[in-house]
């Protein structure tokens, strides 16, 4: 069961366990989420903090991803989904994500990318600096996978660093990233569902593009988060605001 329910806007956020709470929900268009990292990222994640800001390691909060959560997540949404299941993950968390997606039954499709063209550089010089996320995508529902994109590429390049951030959440994702993977794979009205709400950047992106938004954290502080943004989301004046244009198609290079 969960430990607190809100509902605001057009939102609902639960603080609990997605593994207990999950069970308890209804049907959804989309599962739109961002989990926690594999475990050697997650490491690396720590690690990079502590050289950048050469002191103490940072505290995330929360553990990596466990096969266990890899694993109900996609079966959840096997039983429970109509449509997209799409999962942040890094390079090296794709290929585990696909297979866990295909054992409960989806139609894996694609991993796309998040370019970041501002990520930190490799403060100690010894390899590339890694400038981009994945996201792992399949189709849960039936016939043929459908989205709003048309022939685009599956590449979002956003900074991480927008002037509205909020820096609350170690991990927190670009709004304008959000808001333009929700316009691409999800219809106004559509129910959506993160399971790794955190501080609930794909509902504030929901609540702006008047899909209706369910979100899960486990920590109490994040949830806290997730209900002050989504609420100041509720009370901006451009409400529904146009999911971002795709850029126009580069000419000329096929390959
Ligand atoms: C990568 S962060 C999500 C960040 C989010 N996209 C944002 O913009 O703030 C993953 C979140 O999942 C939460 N989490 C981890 N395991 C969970 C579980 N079993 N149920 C619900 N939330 C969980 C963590 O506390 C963390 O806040």
């Amino acid at each position: 069961m969960w430990k607190r329910k809100e509902v605001i806007g057009g939102q609902t956020l639960y603080l609990g366990d997605c593994l207990e709470v999950m069970p308890q929900l209804g049907r959804f268009n989309a599962v739109v989420t961002d989990p926690p990292f594999e475990a050697q990222a997650h490491s690396a994640m720590i690690r990079t903090q502590k050289s950048a800001k050469s002191g103490e390691a940072i505290e995330l909060g929360f553990g990596a991803i466990t096969e266990g959560l890899r694993s109900f997540i996609p079966e959840w949404a096997a039983a429970n989904c109509s449509g997209w299941m799409l999962a942040f993950c890094q390079v090296e968390g794709v290929a585990a994500w696909r297979d866990s997606m295909e054992r409960a039954g989806l139609k894996y499709k694609r991993g796309m990318v998040w370019v970041k063209p501002d990520s930190s550089p490799q403060f100690n010089g010894q390899m590339p600096a890694q400038g981009f996320e994945c996201i792992a995508s399949a189709w849960c529902g039936n016939g043929h996978s459908r989205w709003n994109g048309g022939g685009r590429r599956g590449v979002f390049t956003h900074n991480t660093n927008q002037p509205d951030r909020h820096g609350l959440h170690p991990t927190e994702k670009p709004n304008p990233l959000m808001r333009e993977i929700l316009g691409l794979f999800t219809d106004p009205g559509n129910q959506v569902i993160d399971p790794f709400m955190g501080s609930g950047t794909t509902l504030v992106a929901c609540q702006r593009l008047g899909r209706n938004g369910t979100g899960i954290e486990l920590d109490p502080e994040y949830f806290e988060i997730a209900c002050r943004r989504v609420d100041e989301a509720t009370r901006q004046k451009d409400l529904f605001v146009a999911p971002d244009a795709p850029p126009k198609a580069e000419q000329g290079n096929f390959f």
